[in-house]
């Protein structure tokens, strides 16, 4: 989740271009670029770090003035936050440059192609691979838009891809799939950017690209094409936003933003990790297959959100592997001298790679000999660099402090390990392995539905104004969701909330149950297992008591009708995989009771977004 932008025009690109950068930083902050196009040449600066690391390189070396350049904000995905990864990539004549927000799905195959042919790549991301070959097809003699049209067509996965070729002056081109890409429109003027904040100071005008569009802008035009160069329909609009509405798509927070963001989020977290032959492939599991096969034992750790992730993971992955597994609080982990050794595998769960409790255990777990997997969000932040190896989420920047993409997003990261140890250990058989990642490959348009029919919990957060405390019950995975559903209000709504698991309801919390205290319940689907009922026992009983129920069950659960008293419908998916869209709803309430109540819902009160003191 990069921020793009591109211009052509009166003023000094240079000036355009990192403005708009700027204004894009929270799209992505770890490293930075530009890239101009001046007296034939491509002139370009790209810095590691925050913008201001390469505003302070463009003041030491500046480059020569031009109308036309692009520039690139990055979130890493392949490759670490260095300069040579940073975005723009030239091609290997130098005449063409490129800058990419997305993940290509068959980078490795086209990697393979371009040192076969003898390119030395210079970097290890997935766009320079891109950029070689948008060269090759330009120093051949193809314009640079039908080059751009011919690579597009050989690319998988997502892209939004801005190019320019130094021998056309006044010319920026650009493409997508799956990934955002917006035109706007000046006068003597046209920019591009992954969304209307790069140029709102500018223009108000703007068009969005369609899926497999190309856009190709000078001073005075902008043309739309399909990726076979026929004209495209588009729908100029005209925005009424303000800069900090535009930076958040339209919503009120980024945190609701990020609630919006996950479909998007899962689809990118399984992108290039299943193979055409059912396989799972994660390249990034540099621990060797016969050292895998030999685990014991599996320890999860983490903190907060991420430790119920870890909660999640657990019954999944002893369920497809058969190998014993531990869920463990980071913070607790080292200090009460844990068991560890060669044949347990550590994960460590962190979307900001930075908390300290979970960067003090990984140390803790490495020191006592045990291999270290980081599930993380923040490519080349602390614990994935000191982890022996490193499953990425692709979830994008995560601003709202609570997180939200964060969490579904490790959930679905610990189902891929999960299955791909099943594959490595061959505890399920391949047939079994390619209908539960046919489930996950769902799991975007599943939660794509919850969202979409989320007004019933919008309108349900109004009636909990006043509500001093709510209990939130759950069984087998549908605990780590009531957790999570507390953890969240708690954290914004700063309401009294506990999770419990729901077969513990008769050892006490029950107590506590009278007609005053709203309870949700997480009530697993109807299986082949007798969770279902039991659940539905629980809310009998809590109804019994006068409590309001309020039922989160699977479509068309008719047997939690009448003790319901409101009924929250879920997509149907095997157990295992509720939680991916049984905790939508309850991210949701938060956000809007939080936001009913008056509370800043992306930085609620005491709270930090990386905790890196323990
Ligand atoms: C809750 C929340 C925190 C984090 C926890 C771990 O909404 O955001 O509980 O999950 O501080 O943070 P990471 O995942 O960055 O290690």
């Amino acid at each position: 989740m990069c921020g793009i932008v591109g211009y052509v025009g009166k003023q000094s690109a240079q000036d355009v271009v990192i403005e708009g950068l700027r204004r894009l930083e929270y799209r992505g902050y770890d490293s930075a670029g530009v890239a101009l196009v001046a007296d034939g040449e491509i002139a370009s600066a790209k810095k590691a770090g925050k913008l201001a690391n390469l505003e302070a390189e463009l003041a030491a070396n500046p480059l020569p003035e031009s109308d036309t350049g692009i520039g690139h904000t990055r979130w890493a995905t392949h490759g670490g936050p260095t300069d040579v990864n940073a975005h723009p990539h030239l091609s290997a004549s130098g005449r063409v440059a490129l800058v990419h927000n997305g993940i290509i799905e068959n980078f490795a195959a086209l990697k393979a192609e371009l040192e076969a042919a003898g390119v030395v790549l210079k970097s290890e991301t997935d766009t320079e691979v891109v950029a070689q070959l948008l060269g090759i097809e330009v120093d051949g003699g193809a314009d640079v838009a039908e080059a751009l049209r011919t690579i597009c067509r050989r690319l998988e996965g997502a892209f939004t891809l801005v190019a320019v070729d130094a021998q056309q002056p006044g010319r920026v081109v650009a493409a997508r799939r799956n990934s955002p890409l917006v035109v706007g429109v000046g006068e003597g003027e046209n920019f591009i950017g992954s969304d209307v904040a790069a140029f709102i100071e500018h223009t108000r005008e703007a068009v969005e690209l369609g899926q497999d569009q190309m856009v190709e802008i000078t001073a005075d035009a902008w043309t739309v094409t399909d990726f076979d160069g026929n004209p495209a329909e588009v729908r100029p609009y005209h925005v009424d936003w303000d800069l900090s509405a535009a930076q958040k798509d339209g919503f009120d927070w980024f945190m609701r933003k990020e609630i919006h963001e996950q479909p998007r989020a899962l689809a990118d977290t399984l992108l290039g990790r299943y193979a055409t032959d059912g396989s799972l492939t994660l390249d990034e599991i540099r621990i060797a297959t016969s050292e895998l096969r030999s685990i014991q034992r599996i320890v999860i750790i983490g903190c907060g959100t991420a430790h119920y992730a870890g909660m999640v993971a657990k019954y999944a992955i002893e369920h497809w592997t058969r190998i014993p597994c531990e869920v463990e609080l980071a913070s607790e982990f080292r200090y009460r001298d844990p068991i560890v050794g060669p044949q347990t595998l550590v994960v460590a769960i962190s979307q900001s790679g930075e908390t300290a409790d979970t960067l003090m255990a990984i140390r803790h777990a490495r020191e006592q000999g045990s291999k270290v997997l980081a599930i993380c969000n923040t490519n080349g932040s602390t614990i994935p660099r000191e982890s022996d190896a490193v499953i990425y989420t692709h979830a994008g920047p995560e601003i709202g402090v609570a997180s939200t993409k964060g969490f579904l997003t490790q959930v679905l990261a610990c189902y891929l390990l999960g299955l791909y140890l099943a594959q490595v250990k061959s505890t399920k058989f391949g047939e079994e392995i390619v209908a539960i990642m046919h489930e996950l490959e769902t799991m975007p348009e599943l939660v794509q539905e919850v969202l979409d029919n989320q007004q019933q919990v919008l309108e349900l957060a109004a009636d909990f104004a006043d509500e001093p405390s709510v209990l939130f019950l759950g069984r087998h995975v549908g605990f780590p969701v009531a957790l999570e559903g507390a953890l969240k209000l708690k954290e914004l709504a700063y309401i009294h909330a506990e999770g419990f698991a729901a077969g513990e309801l008769k050892h006490g919390p029950i107590a506590v149950i009278d007609q005053d205290l709203p309870v949700f319940v997480v009530v697993p689907p109807r299986g082949r297992d007798m969770l279902h009922d039991k659940v539905v026992s629980n809310i009998q009983e809590i109804r019994a008591r006068g409590a309001r129920t309020i039922v989160l069950a699977e479509q068309d659960d008719e047997a939690v009708e009448q003790y319901a008293d409101v009924l929250i419908r879920l997509p149907k998916v095997q157990t295992l995989l509720q939680p991916l869209v049984a905790t939508v709803p309850l991210q949701i309430f938060a956000c809007e009771l939080a936001t009913q109540k008056g509370h800043d819902v992306d930085q609620p009160r005491n709270l930090a977004k990386s905790v890196t003191v323990e």
